[in-house]
Order: structure tokens, then sequence, then C-alpha cells
């Protein structure tokens, strides 16, 4: 465990100076690196990378998060998370004409084992699905402490990190063979930069119909499922599409799995609480409910054919 946290660790760059961080951890487990810019970790076992003001965002908070962790710790998403590890695990082994096999040529690539970054890693459910399939270095990174606190402590071979997708990554150049984003924000020119050439970006999307028959009653409605052409259109200039997937599941939820599948996404950030409650109690015994998503795999373009970097560190 502590050498593959290694492994994970040396993957990362320092927020302030882009350096790398010292092998061995800190007093109390957190990082320093090379120019001595130190971090903290929590007793939870994440460390915190955010540095100055951030993008203004609303964290999950711990009701969210909670509810959350309950829902696919069910395994109603379990599908999902198998085609998930499917995907990764072929990018990750080389399988899949990944960047494992050729890691070790990469410019830059600070490691030559399989290593894995899942942005906006939630409570790390998904991480542990590839990871129980292909033991890699990791890096979770969210921008919810909450979350962090359950990844850190399913996922303790990870580097998990509160950072801002929005911000320069805290992850070395060309370091990962796979990229992650489950359901979160994608920055398209820091997915490619912290890819191996040959690397894969692998996105989760919700498809239309996505749960629509509780969405409304639940107030879940407004939220707009990411249209295909959207995604593709966010990571061109830096990504070419490859084979993806759809992954449709059927579920049978009781009322408390129904109020759990509302807070945990998007619209938990305003649903009213109490009146949330009143609708459990109007819910039948059992609701058929239809989960719909897509898997979109893509790779980076060569270094050439992207755009100029910006300054690191800004
Ligand atoms: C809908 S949740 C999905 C979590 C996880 N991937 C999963 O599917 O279980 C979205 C996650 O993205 C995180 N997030 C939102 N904006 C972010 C940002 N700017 N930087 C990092 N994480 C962010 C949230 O805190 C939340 O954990
Ligand atoms: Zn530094």
């Amino acid at each position: 465990m502590e050498t593959m946290l290694s492994a994970s660790r040396a993957l990362l760059a320092c927020p302030l100076c882009r350096g790398g961080f010292l092998p061995g951890a800190a007093d109390g487990g957190g990082l320093v690196c090379d120019a001595g810019h130190s971090f903290d970790a929590a007793k939870q076992g994440y460390i915190n990378l955010l540095t100055g003001k951030g993008t203004v965002f609303e964290s999950d908070s711990a009701d969210m998060v909670a509810a959350r962790h309950d829902f696919l710790s069910a395994s109603h998403y379990r599908p999902l998370a198998d085609a998930l590890a499917e995907f990764a695990a072929a990018a990750l082994t080389g399988a899949g004409g990944g960047a494992a096999g050729e890691a070790s040529t990469a410019e830059g690539a600070p490691e030559a084992g399989p290593a894995i970054l899942d942005a906006g890693t939630g409570t790390g459910h998904y991480l542990r699905a590839v990871l129980d399939r292909v033991p890699a270095a990791a890096v979770g990174l969210d921008i919810s402490k909450f979350a962090l606190r359950r990844a850190a402590r399913l996922n303790p071979g990870a580097a998990n990190l509160v950072a801002d997708i929005w911000q320069p990554l805290p992850v070395r150049d060309a370091a990962v063979d796979v990229v992650m984003v489950v359901f979160a924000p994608r920055n398209a020119a820091e997915f490619a930069r912290v890819l191996r050439p040959g690397g894969r970006l692998i996105v989760v999307t919700p498809r239309p119909g996505h749960l629509t028959e509780v969405a409304g009653t639940t107030g879940m409605l407004g939220i707009e499922p990411a249209k295909e052409e959207r995604l593709a259109a966010g990571l061109a200039g830096h990504f070419t599409a490859l084979p993806g997937r759809e992954v449709d599941i059927a579920l049978d939820l009781t009322p408390d799995d129904v109020v759990k599948l509302a807070l945990m996404g998007p619209a938990g950030h305003h649903l009213d609480r109490a009146s949330l409650q009143e609708t459990r109690a109007r819910l039948a015994s059992r609701t058929a409910v239809t989960a719909r998503f897509r898997i979109s795999v893509f790779t980076p373009l060569e270094r050439e054919q992207r755009p100029e970097p910006r300054p690191a560190g800004g």
C-alpha cells in the first residue's frame, strides 16, 4: 500500500512552482516540494492543494455526499462501474492500444507503471472499481472535502487531493494513461497535458431520458442532459473521439433510494429538504426508473496539433 501511495504521489506537481514532491511523506503525511512548499494532510488522509482564491463554486454538501455514498454502495449503478472499469483497464494495461505499453518511452513521464487521474472523484466509487480490476498509481481530485474524506478511506493507495478542475491541475505533464471524468467538469487543455501520448480520456455523461420517471416529482427537472455534440465541441482542439458505449440500467427503487438519487445530483444544491421528504411519503413502495449513460472515449491530439498551453502556475 505504501509503495502504491508513493507511486501515486510521484505523479503530482506542486501547485505553486510546478516542481515535483520529495519522496516520503512530510510529518503527518503531507507533501513537501523540491522548492520547500509544504501542504498538510488532513487527518482523514486527503491533502489540500487548492491555492489562491480558486473558481467560485458550490461544493457538494455533507448530505449530498452521504446520499451519493449510500446510493452507489447499494450497487444500483454497478453495470456502469463495470463498463467504465473495462474501458479504463484496457487503457491502463495497453490492451486497448492505450499508453501503458509505451509509457516508459513517453517524454517526461515520471513513472512507467499504469497511472490514472479521476477528476471530480467524489466518494471515489468509480476509481475503486477501476483499481479493483487493475492496480495502478492514482490521483483522485475533487473540490469537496466531504467527498474526499470518503474517497481517502476507499482508495488509500491514491493521492486524494482538494483541487479545482478549472485551475492548472497539480499533476505532472504526460503522467497518466487515463483521465476519468464521471459527471464532473472537463478542462480539455489540462486533461490533454497530463495524459501520456496515446492515453485515454474517459467521460461519463447522462443521456436524454436519464431518470425521467422521477425527475419531475423530485425536482430534478432542469438538469439538461449533456449533449454529445457539446461534449465533443468542448474537447475539440485537444482530443479526437474513439468508440464509446451507451449503458442503460433498469432500476427498481424504494422511496429512500429515490430521495438519495435526487440529493446526490446537482439538484441537491437547491432542493428543499422538507418538501423532498413530503414527496418521499407520496411515492409507491417501488418505482421503476431508467438510468441512461454514455461512456465517451477520447485520445489526445499530438502536442504540436494542440493550442499553446497557458503559462504554468497561473
Ligand atoms: C456529480 S458528482 C460526481 C462524483 C463522482 N465522479 C461520482 O460519479 O460518484 C460531481 C463531483 O465533481 C466535483 N466538482 C465540481 N466542480 C469541481 C471543480 N471545479 N473542481 C473539482 N471538483 C469539482 C464535486 O465536488 C462532485 O464531487
Ligand atoms: Zn513548490
